[in-house]
């Protein structure tokens, strides 16, 4: 069954899968084209009108999307959570967040302060409970914050997202980008499977 694309299995296989790809992590997802990061950056320099002060990257892996992020908002404060505890190593040595909690995104951080941004990128696919993903995110958020996420199409229709967003009482939907590939070069993923960029706002 371990396939990125038809899925890895439980919390600690995907934790395992993540640990023993991470020091290779990087050189592959460059070499699969993932602009997934790039891609969502823009999303929020477009939409959001002041600068974020601090942000909360869930399922942070080595830090390829504040790389971007910082490269347009140097002076925010980035905080990241991951389940890899290898994959946390590698972007503590990277150097660009404060805190880093080896924790799953379903369940609650201790913060010490609310976010202006929390981002999601390329880890909805291991989200097993929506309402209580999007209730931790709300909480963490200050009001007027903003969540920025990746879904990927195909578990979209199948898992009917649009109906869990209508749900969602505390945020409105600001801007959900049409279907883009997701990791171009890799022979699973190729042109088949795509995502979307989701940004929401907190009320
Ligand atoms: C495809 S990577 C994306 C990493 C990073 N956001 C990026 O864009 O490069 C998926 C990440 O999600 C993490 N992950 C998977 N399930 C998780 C969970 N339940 N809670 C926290 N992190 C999780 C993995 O360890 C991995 O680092």
């Amino acid at each position: 069954m371990k396939s990125l694309r038809k899925g890895i299995g439980n919390k600690k296989d995907v934790e395992n899968y993540y640990d023993n790809w991470s020091s290779s992590y990087d050189e592959t997802l460059y070499k699969w084209n993932y602009k997934a990061p790039l891609q969502s950056v823009n999303i929020l320099k477009k939409y959001i009108k002041t600068k974020p002060k601090f942000i909360l990257d869930l399922a942070c892996g080595t830090g390829l999307f504040v790389d971007k992020f910082l490269q347009v908002y140097p002076d925010c404060i980035c905080d990241g959570s991951d389940i890899s505890r290898k994959i946390l190593d590698i972007s503590k040595r990277n150097g660009k967040y404060r805190y880093l909690y080896k924790k799953s995104f379903e369940n609650k951080i201790q913060i010490l302060n609310k976010y202006s941004v929390v981002s999601l990128i390329g880890a909805m696919t291991y989200c097993r409970n929506h309402q209580t993903l999007f209730k931790l995110v709300s909480y963490y958020l200050a009001k007027n914050g903003y969540f920025i996420f990746t879904h990927r199409v195909d578990l979209w229709k199948e898992l009917k997202f649009d109906n869990i967003l209508e749900k969602l009482t505390d945020f409105n939907s600001i801007y959900i980008s049409r279907p883009l590939n997701y990791l171009p070069n890799n022979k699973d993923f190729g042109s088949d499977i795509k995502i979307r960029i989701v940004l929401l706002k907190k009320k």
